[in-house]
């Protein structure tokens, strides 16, 4: 199974340089109440802006996965340089949490997306690639102020 969890404003945007456009404490609730222990893929973007959010204390994932086409070790997670052909084989219930390059090749792949719309316009210049949600139904809706949490599953591919 594999999971997609993103949030974007009103123009898609998700990134502002290496970090969130935003402040928002519940949907930062939300994303660690969904991800946190979990399997996760993201790529190398993303996992160093985790790690200034974080500074020296541990990723809270049961495994870290970070997508990089160049050679490298990290020392709390394990090196994906092909991730059409890791994502083929995977078996395991992984949760993609950005960035946007990883976003955009994941997709095809993901069984479930948790988008949270931001009901507001920031500033940034990182936006989530455009796509079209038709084959995808939409499962559960939660609506605070500000937020709007839903989870879509996939109905055909
Ligand atoms: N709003 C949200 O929910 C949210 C969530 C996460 C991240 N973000 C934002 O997204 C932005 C980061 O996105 P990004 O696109 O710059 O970076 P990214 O997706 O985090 O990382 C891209 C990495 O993927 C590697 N890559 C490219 N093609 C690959 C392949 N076929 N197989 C394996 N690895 C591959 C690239 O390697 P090379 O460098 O060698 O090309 C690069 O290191 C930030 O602004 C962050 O704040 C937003």
């Amino acid at each position: 199974m594999i999971s997609m969890i993103w949030a974007m404003d009103e123009n898609w945007l998700i990134g502002k340089d290496n970090l969130l456009p935003w402040h928002y404490k519940e949907d930062l609730i939300y994303f660690k109440n969904i991800v946190n222990q979990k399997i996760v893929l993201m790529g190398e973007q993303t996992y160093l802006s985790l790690k200034s959010y974080y500074k020296k204390k541990p990723l809270p994932y049961k495994k870290i996965y970070v997508c990089n086409l160049e050679d490298k070790t990290y020392d709390d997670a394990i090196l994906v340089q092909d991730i059409h052909q890791f994502l083929k084989q995977n078996e395991e219930e992984i949760f993609v949490i950005g960035g946007k390059t990883i976003y955009q090749l994941a997709l095809p792949y993901a069984d479930q997306l948790y988008i949270t719309y931001v009901l507001n316009r920031h500033e940034g210049n990182i936006y989530f690639p455009k796509f079209d949600l038709s084959n995808y139904k939409l499962a559960k809706k939660e609506v605070i102020p500000s937020l709007i949490f839903a989870l879509y599953e996939r109905v055909s591919s």
